[in-house]
């Protein structure tokens, strides 16, 4: 018999077709067999359509409908009916009809599923393994379908401000973003590699050289970096650059950009200005360089009066550099075990302990209230407005540990006392961030942003002298207190390029190796440029309050880097291997 030709989809038939003949496809979802009836629930991309298959319609294709199991795949063809009253489902958008089936023809068995698809239990290996089912879940589906739309969105929005979709190489030379690189070899040029980009940062100021003034494109990047929740080795940035431009522009465009996606994904309208402060405001403030505003809880600074009292340890970390700040948990009511499983947590900031004093209508309680004078303590509970049933939480040390413990504190606090509005959109720019900051390993400077970024300061000399003085024209977009976009005013003059270089101690001969071309577009009339990218799985994770940036990506990679399904990474052939120079690798194979 030839093959059906499908007329309808299963999520567009209504009362308007009844009495036509259609013929539907997809996936048969569930079947119940009520005395001689079968009715499957048939299902596409589009919904849910009910197919009845009745022996007095067709006493053969009845028969055949018994052979039906989950997941076979089939075309039905037959009469739009209408439901009686009392079957109508009002669920569906189909609900109040159903298609009795005189032709059936079955186009694929299925073996029985690994899990069931309406399964809520599933194991994340258990779907990562079988991406192509899990994808053909209602809720994954909506979120890849989305996905597409906010992707259309943006070339939409992006097109609408004169912006052009270019292309940028993807076998490149390293780009500076402070991730490892993945590394290509190349066969006909041998013992040498590509560098997978990530990010499309130099070729698109290029591009700006060339003069197409509004660059941007949807793109993958790529970075061998740990992996955490909101991390994916390849993933995927709404690039975008601008030619005379300045971070005003850039923000206005990209807050349109953003309120866009967002009305697409969620239906919203974000109304306004999304708010700015400085990053350092932000650390002082919230501890980290992505608050979430969503709710207030301010880190306090106590240094001035704690670092000043007999408290020998709190005197001698203020002494030598250190600080001295706290939260207060207001009407915490925590056991001395919670207080306890919260100093554990710190320790993976490199917090030695946890400070604290309880407020109660009796006055303060804890093991170190003994070291103050009850005009200290007067002092610090009034910075901290301390009222009975507050715990006040102190963090004590060195700058960077005493911040990031405390801004793990908050969000804790936060999330414990029921503070954050689960369904607030807080849009926040971070702006005037550090030019450099110190590595923590081998004590060089290196960028915040990276090496093209603008510094704001107005004599070159500076970054060499002061350095750690230095601030950028830089901005980072955060999101619920997720960083979900960074960019910068660019250097265009080649002298303050070399001198950042110089900041950072990358020397003549390695500049020009490393970013010769660059340097060398940089004489050839380079207009003022600036620009961002916005992570776009990042976007769609927040939007959709996914726990896992996994969920919004259609065949995503785990915290090991490795593709459940396809098993990538994967051993090759040594002939391979061999061709590609790599014969070390190869000769390890042997072994
Ligand atoms: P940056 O490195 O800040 O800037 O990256 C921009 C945004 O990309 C997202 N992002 C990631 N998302 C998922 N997995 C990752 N591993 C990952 N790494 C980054 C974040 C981040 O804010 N070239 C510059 C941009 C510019 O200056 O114009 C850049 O790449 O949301």
């Amino acid at each position: 018999m030839e093959q059906l030709r499908r007329t309808h989809n299963c999520g567009e038939l209504r009362e308007t077709n009844l009495d036509e003949t259609v013929t539907v496809m997809g996936w048969v979802d569930s079947r119940r067999d009520h005395g001689g009836v079968i009715f499957i629930d048939l299902r596409d991309r589009w919904g849910i359509t009910q197919v009845v298959f009745n022996p007095d319609i067709n006493k053969e294709t009845h028969e055949r409908a018994h052979t039906l199991r989950s997941e076979f795949v089939i075309a039905a063809q037959g009469k739009v009916t209408a439901r009686s009253e009392e079957t109508i489902n009002e669920k569906l958008p189909t609900g109040k009809v159903e298609v009795y089936c005189n032709t059936l023809q079955i186009l694929n068995k299925s073996d029985v599923l690994p899990f069931q698809l309406d399964d809520t239990d599933i194991t994340e290996n258990n779907r990562l393994k079988h991406r192509y089912l899990d994808l053909r879940r209602k809720e994954m589906q909506e979120g890849i379908i989305l996905r597409h739309k906010a992707a259309k969105t943006i070339r939409d929005y992006l097109d609408a401000h004169s912006f052009l979709e270019i292309e940028t190489p993807i076998l490149n030379k390293s780009t500076p973003e402070g991730a490892r690189d993945y590394l290509v070899p190349s066969r006909v040029n041998e013992g040498m590699f590509y560098a997978l980009p990530q990010s499309p940062q130099i070729f698109k100021q290029l591009l700006m050289v060339s003069g197409y003034e509004r660059y941007f494109q949807i793109v993958k990047c790529f970075r061998d970096e740990d992996l955490r929740a909101d991390r994916q080795p390849e993933f995927t940035q709404i690039d975008i650059e601008i030619s005379f431009t300045n971070a005003n522009e850039v923000m206005e465009i990209t807050e349109g950009l953003m309120k866009n996606i967002v009305k697409t994904v969620d239906g919203r309208d974000i109304e306004g200005n999304f708010k700015r402060i400085s990053w350092h405001e932000a650390m002082n403030k919230y501890g980290c360089d992505k608050p979430d505003l969503r709710f207030d809880l301010e880190i306090k600074d106590l240094t001035e009066i704690a670092g000043n009292s007999d408290f020998k340890i709190f005197n001698s970390i203020a002494k030598s550099g250190g600080i001295i700040k706290a939260i207060n948990a207001k009407q915490a009511e925590f056991s001395r075990k919670d207080l306890d499983d919260l100093t554990n947590e710190l320790a993976v900031y490199g917090a030695k302990g946890m400070a604290w004093i309880k407020v109660t209508e009796e006055g303060l309680q804890s093991p170190i209230i003994k070291f103050f004078s009850q005009e200290t303590l007067d002092q610090m509970m009034e910075v901290m407005e301390a009222k009975p049933g507050d715990y006040i939480l102190f963090g004590a040390g060195k700058p960077s540990i005493v911040h990031a413990s405390l801004a793990y504190l908050r969000l804790a606090v936060g999330k414990r006392l029921n503070l954050i509005d689960e369904n607030a959109l807080n849009f926040l720019w971070v702006t005037d961030f550090p030019m450099f900051e110190k590595d923590e390993e081998n004590g060089k400077l290196k960028s915040l942003h990276h090496p093209f970024t603008k510094p704001l300061c107005t004599d070159l000399k500076d970054l060499t002298e002061k350095p750690e003085e230095v601030i950028s024209d830089a901005y980072d977009l955060v999101l619920n207190g997720c960083e979900i976009g960074g960019g910068s005013i660019r250097i265009h003059n080649v002298e303050m390029q070399k001198e950042v270089f110089k900041a950072l101690k990358i020397g003549d001969e390695e500049a020009q190796e490393k970013f010769g071309f660059l340097l060398e577009a940089l004489r050839f009339g380079a207009p003022p440029h600036g620009g961002l990218a916005l992570g776009f799985d990042r976007i769609l994770m927040m939007l959709l309050k996914k726990e896992s940036i996994r969920d919004v990506i259609a065949f995503p990679k785990t915290q090991k880097a490795s593709c459940l399904m396809s098993e990538a990474p994967s051993r090759v052939d040594k002939k391979q291997l061999i061709e590609l120079s790599l014969k070390s690798l190869a000769n390890l194979d042997n072994e």
